[in-house]
C-alpha cells in the first residue's frame, strides 16, 4: 500500500513537473527571450493591422515588440493620387502599435516601386520636388512622435553600388537622396531616419550604400541607420560578409537594423538575385519541391541557418537596434508567389498553422544557453 501511494505520488510530481517546463515553454517568447538585445519585430499584413485573425493576433502580441507595414505605407496605397491621401489603415496600423507598446516603424516613404500611377506620370524636376516635399512632410508630420523610426529611401542602388536610374534620380539628380533626408528630419527632428536596401550585405553593394551615407551625411541630411532587409538563402550571404556589414556601416555611427529577415529554402530561377519585387519568373514544378511539407532534413538546415545568424546578431547586438521578420508566418509569405507565382516556401519561425517550427526553438535555445 505505502509502495504504492509513494509511487502515485511520484508520478503526480513529475506530470505536474513536465506541466511546468510545457507551462514554461509556452510562456516563452522571441521578445522576452531578446529583450536586453534589440527589438523583434514583423511586417504586418492588412488584416492582421484590422486583427482579423484572433489566433494570428495573440502570436503577434505575444512574440513581436516591432511592427512595419508590409504594404499599406507605400505610396500606391497610402497616396493614391495626387490631392488625395488614405490613411485609414496607417492610422490603424499606428494605434495597433501604440495598444500594444510596440515599436512603429514606417515602411517606404521614397521607393520606385509599388508607386502610385500618378506619380509614374511626374514630367519634370520642378513637379518632382514639388511631390518629395508634399509627399515626405505631410506624411511625416502626420505621425510625428508616433512612428519610431521611418526607411526614407528604399533600394536607391544598383548591385554593383552605382545609383539605380529610377524616376527620382531622372528628374532631380543624386541631390534628391540627401533632399529627402532633409525633408523627413526637419517634418519629425526626433524620429529615426534610415536607409534600406537588399543586398546592401554584398562587398561591391555595400561599398557604394557606405559612399551614399557618407554623401548624405556631408550634404547635411541626418541619417540615423541603415537597413539590411535580409532576404537570404539558405547558403547565401555568408556569415563573414554580414559581420563584416555590420561593422563597416556601424563604423560610420549609425544603427545597423535587419528589417525584412526571411530564408527561402526553395530553388532559385537562373538569372535570379535580390529582391526586386519587379521580377517575375515562369513556373515549373522543379521550383517547388515541397508542395505538402517541408522534409525534416531541411527544416533542420533552416535551423541551422537562423542559429548561426541571431549567433552572430547576439555577438554584434550593441550595434544592431532591430530584426524584424517579413511576415508573421509561412503561409502569409510574400515568398509563396515571388519570384515565381504559386509555389510554398518555408521561410519564417511559424509555420502555416501558426505553430513554432525547428528554427524558432534554436532562436530561442540561442538565449538559453550561456552565451
Ligand atoms: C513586398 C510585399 O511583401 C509584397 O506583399 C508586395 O506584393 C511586394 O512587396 N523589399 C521591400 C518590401 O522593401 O516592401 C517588399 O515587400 C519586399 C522587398
Amino acid at each position: 500500500m505505502k509502495i504504492l501511494k509513494n509511487s502515485l505520488l511520484l508520478l503526480s510530481v513529475a506530470v505536474l513537473s513536465s506541466c511546468n517546463v510545457q507551462k514554461e515553454k509556452e510562456a516563452v517568447s522571441l521578445k522576452d527571450s531578446y529583450k536586453n538585445d534589440f527589438y523583434i519585430g514583423t511586417a504586418l499584413s492588412a488584416d492582421q493591422i484590422e486583427e482579423k485573425n484572433a489566433k494570428e493576433d495573440s502570436l503577434i502580441v505575444k512574440q513581436f515588440n516591432a511592427i512595419t507595414a508590409e504594404n499599406i505605407m507605400k505610396s500606391m496605397y497610402v497616396h493614391p493620387e495626387k490631392d488625395k491621401y488614405d490613411f485609414a489603415l496607417t492610422d490603424k496600423f499606428i494605434a495597433y502599435g501604440k495598444k500594444n507598446k510596440m515599436f512603429i516603424h514606417g515602411h517606404t516613404l521614397i521607393w520606385h516601386s509599388q508607386l502610385a500611377p500618378w506619380m509614374q506620370k511626374i514630367k519634370d524636376s520642378t513637379e518632382m520636388k514639388a511631390f518629395m516635399k508634399e509627399h515626405i512632410t505631410t506624411i511625416v508630420s502626420k505621425y510625428k512622435g508616433q512612428v519610431d523610426s521611418w526607411d526614407v529611401v528604399n533600394e536607391a542602388l544598383n548591385e554593383d553600388g552605382t545609383l539605380r536610374k529610377s524616376i527620382f534620380l531622372d528628374k532631380l539628380g543624386e541631390k534628391y537622396l540627401v533632399d529627402a533626408f532633409k525633408l523627413a528630419a526637419a517634418a519629425d527632428p526626433k524620429v529615426d531616419l534610415y536607409y534600406n536596401d537588399y543586398n546592401n550585405e554584398e562587398p561591391a553593394k555595400r561599398a557604394g550604400n557606405i559612399a551614399l551615407i557618407k554623401k548624405i551625411k556631408a550634404g547635411g541630411g541626418k541619417i540615423d541607420g541603415v537597413g539590411i532587409q535580409a532576404h537570404w538563402k539558405l547558403a547565401y550571404p555568408s556569415l563573414e560578409e554580414i559581420e563584416k556589414s555590420i561593422l563597416e556601416y556601424s563604423a560610420l555611427g549609425i544603427k545597423v537594423a535587419f528589417t525584412e529577415l526571411d530564408i527561402s529554402v526553395l530553388p532559385n530561377p537562373k538569372d535570379f538575385s535580390g529582391a526586386d519585387v519587379n521580377q517575375k519568373f515562369e513556373g515549373d514544378p522543379k521550383m517547388n519541391p515541397y508542395p505538402e511539407k517541408l522534409p525534416d532534413s531541411v527544416q533542420l538546415k533552416l535551423a541551422e541557418r537562423y542559429a548561426s545568424i541571431f549567433k552572430l546578431f547576439l555577438k554584434h547586438k550593441d550595434k544592431i537596434s532591430r530584426v524584424t521578420f517579413w511576415g508573421v508566418h509561412d503561409g502569409q509569405s510574400w515568398l509563396n508567389d515571388w519570384p515565381i507565382k504559386g509555389r510554398t516556401n518555408y521561410p519564417l519561425l511559424f509555420d502555416k498553422n501558426l505553430q513554432p517550427k525547428k528554427a524558432y526553438n534554436s532562436v530561442i535555445q540561442l538565449k538559453e544557453t550561456k552565451q
